[in-house]
């Protein structure tokens, strides 16, 4: 069998559609939704993500606020930034990408942030609702996940889905999504026994784990006709790449997502969709 391309350009096209039909009707009701980014230091990854994510703003209508603090910023200082940015009521949606130099704490950090304004989804009371069927603003990759599905019309209903990931971004709220679409959910990391068999069972591989040395996901790990979606970026032989090459594992899946063109771009369409979400709320419009 040789599976279906599951193409995140084209599925992030049709969401970033949608989102500039809903700047325009915000704009007429006179809000203009503003994303506001803190890239920390000269991560040249991260530089790159928030250069994409700006650029996908200003191609849907969205305002940006671009902050870039030094890498020796402070806590104190950096939270300091952040409450400026609640109290901003230009500001919609707060991102501070991640990773953060060391000495920043990742959780002391994006809990400064509004849960209104949290566009990443990260805040205990974001991360709560999730978990109780109630989210208000879901972390981008994961809420990007499902929507593939749902265009590829991949039924999620009763099926076995291995998640191979256990991060706050990514790993722990698809669980619950997953899980509110009625899937059987298993996730798995790196103290996970047998994991090979654990991916065998399943009709869908969701992974993320993004070291090649540690961990590739190869055609003997998944069941003939399976989906697979590869949520990794890594730089493998120079080039960037997933869990798995997917010219080798396209054969045995029915569906699946390449590295790049697949999950990233619907990271940054649902981050859009976040932010038009946020705006809406700050003015108590439903969207
Ligand atoms: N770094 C990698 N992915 C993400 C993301 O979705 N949000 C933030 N804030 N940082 C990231």
């Amino acid at each position: 069998m040789t599976g279906v391309k599951i193409d995140g350009i084209e599925v992030a096209k049709s969401i970033k559609v949608k989102v500039a039909e809903i700047v325009n009707d915000l704009k007429s009701k006179g809000i203009s939704p503003c994303l506001a980014t803190v890239l920390v230091g000269d991560n040249p990854a991260s530089a790159t993500y928030v250069r994409n994510k700006h650029k996908a703003c200003e191609e849907v209508g969205i305002l940006t606020k671009d902050h870039t603090p030094p890498t020796d910023i402070t806590q104190d200082e950096l939270n300091k930034l952040i409450e400026k940015l609640n109290a901003d009521e230009t500001v919609h949606g707060i991102l501070v990408q991640l990773p953060l130099p060391s000495h920043l704490n990742e959780f002391n950090t994006t809990t400064q942030i509004l849960p209104e304004k949290d566009v990443d989804g990260l805040t205990p009371p974001n991360v709560g609702l999730l978990s109780i069927g109630k989210a208000m603003l879901v972390a981008c990759t994961p809420s990007g996940i499902i929507e593939m599905c749902k265009y590829y019309n991949i039924e999620l209903e009763g099926k076995n889905v291995v998640i191979i990931n256990r991060s706050n971004l990514v790993g722990k709220p698809l669980y619950h999504l997953l899980l509110q679409n009625n899937a059987t959910v298993t996730t798995c990391h790196s103290k996970t026994k047998d994991l090979k068999k654990i991916c065998l069972d399943s009709d869908i591989i969701i992974t993320g784990v993004g070291n090649r040395e540690i961990f590739k996901l190869t055609p003997d790990m998944i069941k003939e006709g399976a989906v697979v979606i590869d949520v990794a970026t890594t730089r493998h032989e120079g080039k960037l790449a997933g869990d798995a090459d997917y010219a080798e594992i396209i054969e045995k899946t029915s569906y699946a997502s390449p590295v790049p063109g697949g999950v990233g771009p619907m990271t940054v369409a649902m981050l859009l969709k976040n932010t038009v979400t946020a705006a809406a709320i700050s003015k108590g419009i439903d969207i």
